[in-house]
């Protein structure tokens, strides 16, 4: 006997068919997995290393650097309203054909954080820069301004502030509205802070050391009336043990509060090096971002990331998660 499906069956099943498809997308889309593959809309890894988050809006932008096998191809920006999911918006910040240009193909970006001012309504780019040919040796800090988050992004200058090496750097906006650059300098040997001029575009003369413990990979935030900076040691793209200092003021001092990561391979951070702290505006959320290097092919270095906990005497601890979900 042949059963033939009314039309309402046929309607029901596909209802069916829906939500269980739609729910089962859903599940996937909603989970950060740390050191997995993760897929931007169209399927491929994301390629957004050393990077920082910034919200507009009601959107969020990650911004990182694209990196070829070794070879670094500017900043990557990718949008998403959820955290979990991200489109890629293309190329924020492109190395230049000119040669004499700073940014010149062949030389080196990194560690790229974008914040907005809102006196100039600019967003302002902030990076890692070595000059074409040079290794390693330049150490400079590099300026680009767009009108538009997502871009393009207009070099403008690279320089050492007040004249000290920079290398690994992040940048921090605080409550009111005063930014600064946290950067490694003196061989990395120093960890350095200073205040940027109310255009966020060149370092002011307020440049202070805030320790000399050979430390890179800066991500700052602030809790209440606390600051934490955690950073890596300098073993280069291997990883190694983190650790968390905590301020009342960003010129210090700083205290050491030991290594916040707990879980498997919490010692060496997971596999990975910090780059960024996310706070999710209006929210008591703090999301730790750090990169699993990948040397040999730096494009395929995953992402770590982890919420942090602060606890009532203001501890912050990172636990390690297979996936979780920033809406927990
Ligand atoms: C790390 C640094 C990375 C990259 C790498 C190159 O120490 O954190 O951003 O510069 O060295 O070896």
């Amino acid at each position: 006997m042949i059963i033939k499906p009314t039309k309402t069956v046929i309607l029901l099943l596909q209802i069916i068919g829906l939500v269980v498809c739609g729910h089962t997308q859903l599940k996937a889309q909603e989970q950060i997995k740390p050191a997995q593959l993760w897929f931007d809309a169209s399927g491929k890894h994301i390629n957004a290393h050393g990077g920082g988050l910034i919200a507009v809006k009601d959107k969020y932008y990650w911004f990182g650097e694209k990196r070829g096998k070794s070879m670094s191809e500017g900043v990557n920006i990718y949008s998403s309203s959820d955290l979990v999911n991200w489109h890629e918006e293309g190329l924020a910040l492109n190395v230049m054909d000119d040669p004499t240009s700073d940014i010149s193909r062949g030389c080196i970006i990194e560690r790229p954080k974008v914040i907005y001012n809102s006196k100039t309504k600019q967003f302002v780019m902030w990076f890692h820069l070595e000059l074409k040919g040079h290794g390693y040796n330049a150490a400079r800090a590099g300026v680009a301004v767009s009108d538009n988050v997502t871009g393009p992004y207009h070099f403008l200058k690279s320089f050492r502030p007040n004249g000290n090496m920079s290398r690994d750097m992040t940048l921090f906006v605080d409550k009111n509205g005063e930014a600064y650059q946290i950067y490694s300098s003196n061989e990395n040997y120093d960890l350095r802070i200073v205040r940027l001029t109310d255009d966020y575009l060149s370092p002011t003369a307020q440049d202070s050391l805030l320790f000399s413990k050979h430390r890179e990979a800066p991500a700052l935030f602030r809790v209440k009336n606390n600051y934490y900076l955690i950073t890596s040691g300098c073993t280069g793209w291997a990883p190694n043990e983190a650790s968390v200092h905590v301020a009342k003021s960003l010129f210090g001092p700083w205290k050491y509060m030991g290594d916040p990561m707990s879980g498997p391979d919490s010692k060496t951070t997971f596999g990975a090096q910090s780059t960024f702290v996310f706070q999710i505006p209006e929210k008591n959320k703090w999301i730790f971002m750090a990169d699993r290097w990948n040397p040999k092919n730096l494009t395929d270095s995953r992402y770590v990331w982890l919420p942090i906990d602060i606890d009532r005497n203001g501890d912050i601890l990172i636990n390690w998660k297979d996936k979780w979900s920033p809406d927990e």
